[in-house]
């Protein structure tokens, strides 16, 4: 099923066109869900912007569009209020046939999209021999929910690890490890990465201090360049300790990626400078060669350049961007491309973009978008740190989140006088704890900063993961209840609507997909999160108002598919955020 957003907005602009003429064919109507359900469920908002072109009131307008307007099986007559509004009420026995519709779709009414696109999704992308922070663990959330979604929507997604493996910062550390522990570069395993951390610290500090030192760094990074064998096989090293411990978090998270990281198009760099080069775009500036920008300029009102090789022939991160911009869209054919990092890089991916467009290697036919995220902080309002005041480390953190997790639900446990297995009580505190975590991501505007706080993403109540986990608990516990199987439920049986509450969740699960879509286009998982939240809360009104076990047939099959479909609904919903259900909690 089209949307019934996209539906009625179809029917409007027909009703445009036959009341003014096919001039108006491109005019979008403006159909949006109803500002507040007294005027009705969805309102229609046109007449007062063509006032002006039209040079009449918008309430005749609104009257001439009503006039022309059929709406069909779809609603009820229109109503105008207020300077122009015209009001939407959907027929309830339209809301019930689809919902029938939906009860044998898999897809639960979401279509796919039409057509697909290729998108790349870069996102979560940490760097070798450093630690992944809680800036990469936001990347990660937010850019696996983005990807599924878009993976479920249809389209063809490839999720890329562009992994900070190549650049200078490997002189160094190979250098300064050739001196104090040469193992580590010949023989698998033998470093932690907590090590290889301290080691990069005290490596970066030799470089800054000692000019010996930093003319070492520089001849390793030469060889690594040349592909010197030693010298590969050391980096080669590196990478998979670090690759090792990333895996870790993603396996915890439940997260897919490929990885294809900065080395990748190190063969590419030169021919991208040459290039830019070939098309008049480089200019050289204090040595290094620059392409100067339009819109960024500095205090005293120059223009900015952008360096894409330096004076000592290094690229830079750019330069590797602008090859990557390359490489998908040539070799890859993405059609979108989407990056996930923290607001930080927004310059610098406006700058790329802005070059790589000059450059035609981004043709009009590819969307780029740069999805920034606000920074995680602490309860204290400041950057989230350990008690002891140090930079906390993912793994402490999600394993912390599942601590408090079990706790709480041991404490419950008591309070319940329920005894279950340990099995049960390891897999619930995974679930509940990994889910509040990425719930209390997801569920926040990413271009807001947000406040890492266990007590409040663990809460039972509000707009949490355990919150919406409950909620499907608690409707998998009435079929258990009532001894019923949901899945068999007659496909014969009706859908009545009649209680005010039940109407109104039944409403609201037919907009799951303008749900979806929304978060497709606007690329903010917070908009499925409100979502599911609103609709557990209409499904708990429903459920406070209206008997299912106790009623009689056959509203009790059409509350027990309203049950279902509520559960289904917020199964899948979750499942777009990365989070799993529990039968039980
Ligand atoms: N490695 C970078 C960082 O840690 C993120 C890379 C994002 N992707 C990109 N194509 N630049 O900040």
């Amino acid at each position: 099923m089209t949307s019934i957003n996209e539906q009625l907005t179809e029917h409007f602009s027909q009703a445009l066109v036959d009341a003014f003429g096919s001039d108006f064919a491109e005019v979008s109507p403006l159909v949006v869900p109803a500002s507040n359900p007294k005027f009705g469920d969805y309102q229609c908002n046109i007449a007062l912007s063509l006032a002006k072109k039209l040079g009449e009131k918008p309430r005749n307008i609104a009257q001439k569009i009503v006039d022309n307007l059929s709406l069909e099986e779809l609603g009820e007559i229109p109503t105008i209020a207020g300077p122009g509004f015209i009001n939407i009420k959907l027929k309830t026995n339209y809301v019930e046939t689809q919902l029938k519709l939906s009860q044998t779709n898999p897809r639960l009414a979401i279509e796919k999209a039409d057509p697909s696109q290729k998108v790349i999704v870069d996102f979560s992308s940490p760097n070798i021999a450093k630690e992944m922070h809680v800036g990469h663990l936001r990347s990660t959330i937010i850019g696996d929910c983005i990807a599924r979604i878009l993976e479920f929507r249809g389209h063809e997604v490839l999720r890329l690890n562009h992994v900070g493996d190549w650049g200078t910062q490997f002189g160094m550390l190979i250098a300064y490890l050739k001196e104090v522990y040469p193992d580590a570069l010949t023989t698998a395993d033998v470093l932690e990465i907590g090590d290889l951390v301290a080691f990069y610290k005290q490596a970066k500090q030799r470089f800054d201090e000692d000019e010996t030192f930093k003319e070492t760094a520089r001849n390793q990074v030469v060889k690594l360049q040349a592909g010197d064998e030693v010298t590969r096989r050391a980096w080669q090293l590196l990478c998979d300790q670090s690759r090792r411990e990333f895996q870790i978090i993603y396996d915890i998270l439940d997260i897919k990626l490929t990885e294809r990281g900065e080395s990748f198009y190190n063969p590419f760099l030169e021919n991208i400078v040459k290039d830019l080069d070939k098309q008049g775009l480089l200019e050289e500036d204090a040595g290094a060669q620059c392409v100067f920008l339009e819109g960024f300029t500095n205090k005293a009102g120059d223009p900015l350049p952008l360096i894409v090789q330096k004076s000592d022939g290094g690229y830079n991160y750019a330069t590797t961007d602008l090859a990557a911009l390359k490489y998908r869209i040539q070799e890859d054919q993405a059609e979108r491309i989407i990056y996930v990092t923290d607001a930080g890089q927004t310059n610098h991916f406006a700058q790329v973009f802005q070059v790589a467009k000059k450059a035609k290697i981004i043709s009009d036919n590819v969307e780029v978008i740069h999805v920034p995220f606000g920074l995680v902080k602490g309860e204290d309002g400041k950057k989230l740190k350990t008690r002891s005041g140090t930079t906390i480390k993912l793994r402490d953190l999600l394993d912390e989140a599942v601590n408090y997790a079990r706790q709480d639900l041991e404490k419950r446990l008591k309070e319940e006088q329920r005894k279950e297995s340990q099995e049960f009580i390891d897999n619930v505190s995974q679930v509940v704890g990994i889910s509040a975590v990425k719930y209390a991501d997801l569920s926040q505007n990413r271009n807001s900063d947000y406040i890492f706080s266990y007590n409040k993403m663990l809460a039972l109540q509000g707009n949490t993961a355990p919150y919406m986990l409950y909620a499907y608990a608690r409707i998998q516990s009435i079929s258990r209840e009532g001894n019923i199987d949901f899945k068999q439920l007659g496909k014969k049986a009706q859908i009545i609507l009649k209680e005010e509450t039940e109407i109104e969740l039944g409403k609201y699960l037919l907009q799951f997909s303008e749900a979806i879509e929304e978060v497709e286009n606007t690329l903010l998982p917070n908009r499925l999160c409100d979502y599911l939240y609103e609709l557990s809360k209409k499904f708990n009104r429903f459920y406070e108002n209206c008997p299912v076990l106790k009623s009689e047939e056959p509203l009790k099959t059409s509350r027990l598919l309203l049950c279902h479909l509520t559960a289904r609904t917020l199964n899948l919903g979750l499942s777009l955020l990365g989070i799993s259900v529990l039968e039980r909690m």
